[in-house]
C-alpha cells in the first residue's frame, strides 16, 4: 500500500505517532593508532537528542549495552520511559553524517520501513541526517526509501500479511521540502508499479494484457496509447516481433506512448524497453533454472511504461515517445528455428542462429522506429545477456553507447539517483564476431564478450543517432533484499529514465564510436 506523507516542524517530543526513528550515526575515531578494532564513536543525529533526554542521557550507553555502532542500514528499537509523544522509539544508523548521500538516505529509510512493518504511524527525523544533502532532496530520498523499502508483493499468497505501515511524518522543514515529498512519492508510485508487473506470472501477463495496462495507467497522464495488434505488427514489417512471436499462443503487441507537453518544441527523447513476457529460450530452449526468473525478462519494458507515466505529475517539458516491444519466446511447431532468416523493420536480413538471443531482435525493431519518428537520442533497457552479469553482477548495469557526451548524460543521471551503471565498450572490430554468412548479420556473436557483440547488434539499427544502451539483466531482478531494493523485480531504470527526462538536454554532437 502506498504511504501518505506528512511534513512537520514540530519539536520530535511533540511529534505523536506509533513509532518515531531517530538517526545516529559514527565519527571517525580520533587517530586509532594501535587501536584499530575500537569501535567508532557515535554520533546523536536530530532528534536522537530529544530520545537521549527522554532516557536520562542514557542513550549511548544503550547503544554501547546492545552493541550498536550506527552503521548505515542498522536499526534497533529503543525504550522511550513513556516520555515522548511517540509510543515507540527505534534508531537508525546513518554512518558517518559527512559522507551521508541521497543514497544512504535511501537505504536508512528502507530499513525504517521493515522495522516498523507492525505499526500504522512513524515519525522521522531522518532526512535531516545528511550535512551534505539538502533539505529537498534529503526528504525526496526518505520518502522513496520509505516507499520501495516497504514494498511487498503478496498477491498470490493466502493469509496475506502485509506491512501495516500506512502514514509517514517527515519531521524537519525547508524550502520545498513539501513538493520533494510529492516528488519522491510519485517516483516510487512508478517504481513500485514496475515491480509488481514484473513480479507477476507470465500466465497473467501476455502482451495483450500488458498492453492493456499500459493504456489503462496511461489515463490522466498526458501521455497517448497506440497498440499494434499481431496483422498491424506484420503491416509495419516489424520482423524481429513477428520471428519471436510466431512460437507462441500469446500473440505479440507493440504499444507506442507519446508525451507532449505543451509548449514543448524539438525532438523526443526515446525510450524503448524489452518485453519478453517469458524468455525459454525458444527452441535454442534454456536449462531449468535459466528459466526461472526469466518472468523478469519484460523488465525493460516495465521500466519505459512506468516512467512514462510519471512524466506528467514531474512536471518534464521535453517529448518524450515510449517503444515496446511485446512478445513471448517460446519453442513449439510454429517457432523461429536456428538459420532462419528475418528482415527487421530499417530492412537488415538477420540470420538466427541461436533463438534465446531474441531480444536484440525485437529492440531491433523497436530502435528503428525510434529513429524513423527523428528522436534526438534514444535509451535502451534490456535484459539482455548473462554476460553482463558475469561482468557486473547482479547489482551493476552495463552502459554502451555510440556518443561520448550521451553516455555521460545517462550515466549521471543515474549517478544522481543511486541507480549503478557501468561503462562497457562497443570495439569496431568485435563487430565481425557477428558477420553472417546469409544474410547482413547474425543474432549471436561468440561467448566471449557476449554483452559487447549484443550492444554491437543493436547498434546496427539506430543509426546516427546518438544512443545508449543499458544492459539491465543483473539488477533487474535480485535473489534477495538489498537496502530501498527488494527480491525479485526492483524495477530498476525507473529512476534513471525519470531524472534523465526532467533534465534532458538534446545532445548536439553527431554521433561519434568509441
Ligand atoms: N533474457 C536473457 C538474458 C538474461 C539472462 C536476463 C539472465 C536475465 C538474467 C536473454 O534473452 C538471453 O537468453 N541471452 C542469451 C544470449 C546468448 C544466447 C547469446 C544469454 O545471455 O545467454
Ligand atoms: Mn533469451
Ligand atoms: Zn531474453
Amino acid at each position: 500500500m502506498p504511504l501518505s506523507f506528512t511534513v512537520s516542524t514540530s519539536p520530535v517530543d511533540r511529534v505523536s505517532a506509533d513509532l518515531l526513528a531517530v538517526p545516529v550515526g559514527t565519527a571517525p575515531a580520533p587517530s586509532a593508532r594501535g587501536r584499530r578494532s575500537a569501535p567508532p564513536a557515535r554520533v546523536l543525529g536530530p532528534g536522537a537528542e530529544a530520545l537521549d533526554a527522554a532516557l536520562g542521557g542514557g542513550l549511548v550507553a544503550f547503544l554501547d549495552e546492545v552493541g550498536f555502532e550506527g552503521r548505515l542500514g542498522d536499526a534497533i528499537a529503543v525504550p522511550t520511559n513513556g516520555s515522548l509523544r511517540a509510543k515507540a522509539a527505534i534508531v537508525v544508523g546513518v554512518g558517518d553524517p559527512a559522507k551521508l548521500t541521497a543514497d544512504g538516505l535511501r537505504r536508512a529509510a528502507a530499513a525504517v520501513a521493515r522495522r516498523a512493518s507492525k505499526v500504522t504511524s512513524i515519525a522521522t527525523t531522518l532526512a535531516a541526517a545528511a550535512s551534505e544533502v539538502g533539505a529537498a532532496d534529503a526528504a525526496q530520498a526518505v520518502a522513496e526509501g520509505l516507499e520501495l523499502g516497504s514494498y511487498e508483493f503478496l498477491e498470490y499468497k493466502r493469509d496475506p500479511q502485509p506491512s501495516k505501515l500506512a502514514r509517514v511524518t517527515i519531521v524537519g522543514g525547508g524550502a520545498g521540502v513539501r513538493a520533494a515529498v510529492e516528488r519522491g512519492s510519485a517516483i516510487a508510485t512508478a517504481v513500485r508499479w514496475a515491480r509488481d508487473l514484473i513480479n507477476t506470472p507470465s500466465k497473467e501477463k501476455p502482451p495483450a494484457e500488458i498492453a492493456a495496462e499500459a493504456r489503462t495507467l496511461m489515463r490522466g497522464r498526458g501521455v497517448k496509447v497506440e497498440v499494434l495488434d499481431p496483422a498491424q505488427i506484420r503491416q509495419k514489417r516489424l520482423g524481429g516481433l513477428v520471428g519471436v512471436g510466431q512460437g507462441s499462443a500469446q500473440t505479440p503487441r507493440f504499444v507506442k506512448l507519446t508525451y507532449t507537453p505543451a509548449g514543448a518544441r524539438g525532438r523526443p527523447l526515446a525510450l524503448v524497453g524489452k518485453g519478453v513476457v517469458f524468455d525459454s529460450g525458444g527452441l535454442s530452449l534454456k536449462p531449468p533454472g535459466g528459466m526461472e526468473t526469466m518472468k523478469c525478462d519484460m523488465s525493460g519494458a516495465a521500466a519505459v511504461i512506468a516512467a512514462m507515466s510519471a512524466l506528467k505529475d514531474l512536471g518534464v517539458r521535453s517529448k518524450v515517445t515510449g517503444y515496446v516491444p511485446l512478445v513471448e519466446n517460446m519453442p513449439s511447431g510454429t517457432a523461429i528455428r536456428p538459420g532462419d532468416v528475418l528482415r527487421i523493420r530499417n530492412g537488415k536480413t538477420v540470420e538466427v542462429l541461436n533463438t534465446d538471443a531474441e531480444g536484440r531482435l525485437i529492440l531491433a525493431d523497436a530502435l528503428s522506429l525510434a529513429v524513423e519518428d527523428d528522436a534526438a537520442a534514444i535509451v535502451d533497457l534490456a535484459t539482455l545477456t548473462g554476460a553482463c552479469v558475469v561482468a557486473l553482477g547482479e547489482k551493476i548495469a552495463g552502459l554502451m553507447g555510440n556518443d561520448d557526451a550521451w553516455s555521460a548524460q545517462v550515466r549521471d543521471a543515474a549517478d544522481r539517483v543511486g541507480e549503478r551503471v557501468w561503462p562497457l565498450p562497443l570495439p569496431t572490430d568485435y563487430r565481425r564476431g557477428i558477420d553472417s554468412s546469409v544474410a547482413d548479420i547474425k543474432n549471436v556473436g561468440p561467448r566471449e564478450g557476449g554483452a559487447l557483440t549484443a550492444g554491437l547488434f543493436l547498434q546496427e539499427f539506430v543509426g546516427d543517432v546518438p544512443w545508449v544502451h543499458l544492459d539491465i539483466a543483473g539488477p533487474a531482478f535480485l535473489g534477495g533484499d538489498d537496502g530501498y531494493m527488494t527480491k525479485g523485480g526492483t524495477g530498476f531504470g525507473v529512476r534513471t529514465l525519470l531524472e534523465l527526462a526532467a533534465t534532458f538536454d538534446a545532445p548536439k554532437a553527431k554521433a561519434s564510436t568509441a
